[in-house]
C-alpha cells in the first residue's frame, strides 16, 4: 500500500470510533508497517478542526490503546489524522467530500460505517459522487440491517455500488485471540476432539456478560437490542467455531463451510418459552436517547438446539447482557457426569477479559479417603505481558486485515443471512407469546426467569 490510501470513517464522533477503532489505529501506527500506512479522514457533524478533534481523540487513545501511549507516536499517528465536517445524510455534502479527496490526491479507499445500520444507504447513494468510491473497499459494523428483509435489501444495493469481495463484514468477536484459538483446542487436543460431541457433554454455554450499559448508544441500541446487537453476530459465530465439523484445513474457507453447515441446523423451538429469556436493566428507558416506553431488550438467553448427529438433543446455552455484574466472556463445556452425585468435568475456554482456559476434574481427597473433590486448573495467556504485548486487539487486527486484503475473518453474507431468519423467526415467536422483556437489577446476573431455561432440565449457569 502506498500513503495515499484514505481510511475515512464515517461516524468519527461516536463511541466506537474512540474506544475502538482510534486505539486500534493507533497500536498499527506503532507496528510502524509501511503496508498499513493510511491517512484518516474522520467524518463528523460536530464542530471540531482537525486540530481540536486530535485533542479529544487523544484521551480515548490513551486509555484504550493495547500499546503503551508514546507521545511521538501519538504526535505521528494525529498528524495523519483529518476532521471533515459534514453531515453525512446530506447527498450533495459528498460534493465537498469529492473536492477534499482531490485536493488530498487520494489514491485508493477504505470506508469504515461507524454508524448505526439505517444510515448506510444514505452512505451509499452519497458517495455515488465521490469520483473512484465504487473501487474502494467497504468496512460494515454490525447489525447488517434490521430485519432479514431489510438486510438483504441492503446487502443488494452495497453489491451493486461496491464488489462484493471489497465488502468487509466486520465482527470483531472474529479478531479475538481465543476465539481463534478455539479451534486449536478442540482439534489439536484429542484429550477433548474425541469426547466433542453430545454423547459425552451434557451442555455448552456460551456466557457474555457486561458491565457497561448503553452508555452513548442509546439511539442505536434502543432500535436493536441484545439478540441483534450480540446474538445474531458474535455468539453464533462462536458457537458454530464450538459446534462444527473438522475443517478440511486451517484456511478460513473451510471453517466458514462448516459453519454454514451448523447455523443450518439450528432448530426452530416448538415452545419459545422454554427456549428464550429477554430482559431489561431497570434504569435503562431513562437512559439518553432512549425510548421512555421502551421494550427494547438488553439481556438475552437462549437454549438452542443443533439438530445433527453430533449435537442431536444436547442444549447450547447462549447469554448476553448489559449493566450485569461482572464483565465475562466464556464458553463453558459441561462434560455428562460419570455417575450421580459425581461433579461434571468442565473445560472452560476464557475469552476476555482473562484470556485462558480453566479445566476442572476429579481427583481423590488427599489421605485416607475415597471422598472425591476438584482439581481445577486455571492457565491464564494474557497474565504474561509478552503474551499481552505480542497478542493484537481485535479491531486492530481486522482493520490491518482489511488494508491487506485479507476477508477470510469477516462475516460472509450467507452466515448473516441465516443468523437473522433465525433470530427473526424467535423473535416473532415470543412477542406472539405475549412475553415480556424481564426488569433485572443493574449489578445483577440478568433476570431470574433466565435460571429457569435451565433448571428444569438440571443445568445451571457455569459461574
Ligand atoms: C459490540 C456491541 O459489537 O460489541 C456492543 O455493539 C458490545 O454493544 C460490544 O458492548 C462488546 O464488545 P467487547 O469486545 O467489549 O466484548
Amino acid at each position: 500500500m502506498n500513503k495515499e490510501q484514505i481510511f475515512t470513517i464515517f461516524g468519527g464522533t461516536g463511541d466506537l470510533t474512540f474506544r475502538k477503532l482510534l486505539p486500534a489505529l493507533y497500536n498499527i501506527e506503532a507496528a510502524d508497517d509501511k503496508e498499513l500506512s493510511a491517512r484518516i479522514v474522520v467524518v463528523g457533524r460536530r464542530d471540531y478542526t482537525s486540530e481540536s478533534y486530535r485533542e479529544a481523540a487523544r484521551g480515548w487513545v490513551e486509555k484504550f490503546a493495547r500499546l503503551r501511549f508514546q507521545k511521538e507516536t501519538y504526535e505521528k499517528f494525529a498528524g495523519r489524522i483529518v476532521y471533515y465536517r459534514m453531515d453525512f445524510t446530506d447527498e450533495n455534502a459528498y460534493e465537498g467530500l469529492d473536492s477534499f479527496y482531490k485536493k488530498m490526491q487520494a489514491g485508493s479507499h477504505i470506508f469504515y460505517f461507524a454508524v448505526a445500520p439505517r444510515f448506510f444507504s444514505a452512505i451509499v447513494k452519497g458517495l455515488k459522487r465521490v469520483e473512484g468510491a465504487g473501487e474502494g473497499k467497504v468496512v460494515i459494523e454490525k447489525p447488517f440491517g434490521e430485519s432479514l428483509p431489510a438486510a438483504a435489501k441492503l446487502n443488494e444495493s452495497m453489491e451493486a455500488f461496491f464488489k462484493a469481495d471489497h465488502i468487509y463484514r466486520i465482527d470483531h468477536y472474529l479478531g479475538k485471540e481465543m476465539v481463534r484459538n478455539i479451534q486449536i483446542i478442540r482439534f489439536a487436543n484429542p484429550i477433548f476432539s474425541h469426547v466433542w460431541d453430545a454423547e459425552h457433554i451434557e451442555c455448552i454455554q456460551i456466557s457474555a456478560m457486561e458491565e457497561v450499559g448503553v452508555e452513548t448508544r442509546g439511539g442505536y441500541y434502543d432500535h436493536s437490542g441484545a439478540l441483534k446487537d450480540m446474538v445474531q453476530n458474535h455468539l453464533f459465530q462462536i458457537l458454530t467455531i464450538v459446534a462444527m465439523e473438522q475443517p478440511e484445513s486451517m484456511a478460513v474457507e473451510d471453517m466458514h463451510r462448516e459453519q454454514i453447515k451448523v447455523l443450518k441446523a439450528l432448530r426452530i423451538p416448538e415452545d419459545i418459552s422454554e427456549h428464550m429469556v429477554l430482559g431489561q436493566y431497570e434504569g435503562y428507558r431513562e437512559e439518553p436517547a432512549v425510548n421512555e416506553n421502551s421494550t427494547t431488550e438488553t439481556y438475552a438467553a437462549l437454549r438452542l438446539l443443533v439438530d445433527n448427529d453430533r449435537w442431536r438433543g444436547m442444549p447450547f446455552y447462549v447469554r448476553t447482557g448489559k449493566k450485569l455484574g461482572t464483565r465475562e466472556m466464556q464458553v463453558a463445556i459441561v462434560f455428562k457426569s460419570p455417575a450421580e452425585g459425581v461433579e461434571p468435568d468442565i473445560l472452560n475456554i476464557k475469552i476476555q477479559p482473562t484470556e485462558g482456559v480453566y479445566l476442572q476434574f476429579n481427583i481423590k481427597k488427599p489421605g485416607e479417603t475415597e471422598e472425591l473433590s476438584q482439581a481445577k486448573m486455571d492457565f491464564c495467556q494474557n497474565c504474561s505481558l509478552v503474551n499481552r504485548m505480542n497478542t493484537p486487539e481485535a479491531y486492530e487486527r481486522l482493520l490491518g486485515a482489511c488494508m491487506r486484503g485479507e476477508r477470510s475473518w469477516f462475516s460472509q453474507w450467507d452466515q448473516v443471512e441465516i443468523s437473522w431468519s433465525y433470530v427473526d423467526e424467535v423473535r416473532k415467536q415470543y412477542r406472539q407469546k405475549g412475553l415480556p422483556a424481564y426488569g433485572y437489577r443493574q449489578g445483577s446476573s440478568g433476570p431470574e426467569e433466565a435460571e429457569r431455561l435451565l433448571k428444569s432440565f438440571g443445568h445451571r449457569w457455569f459461574e
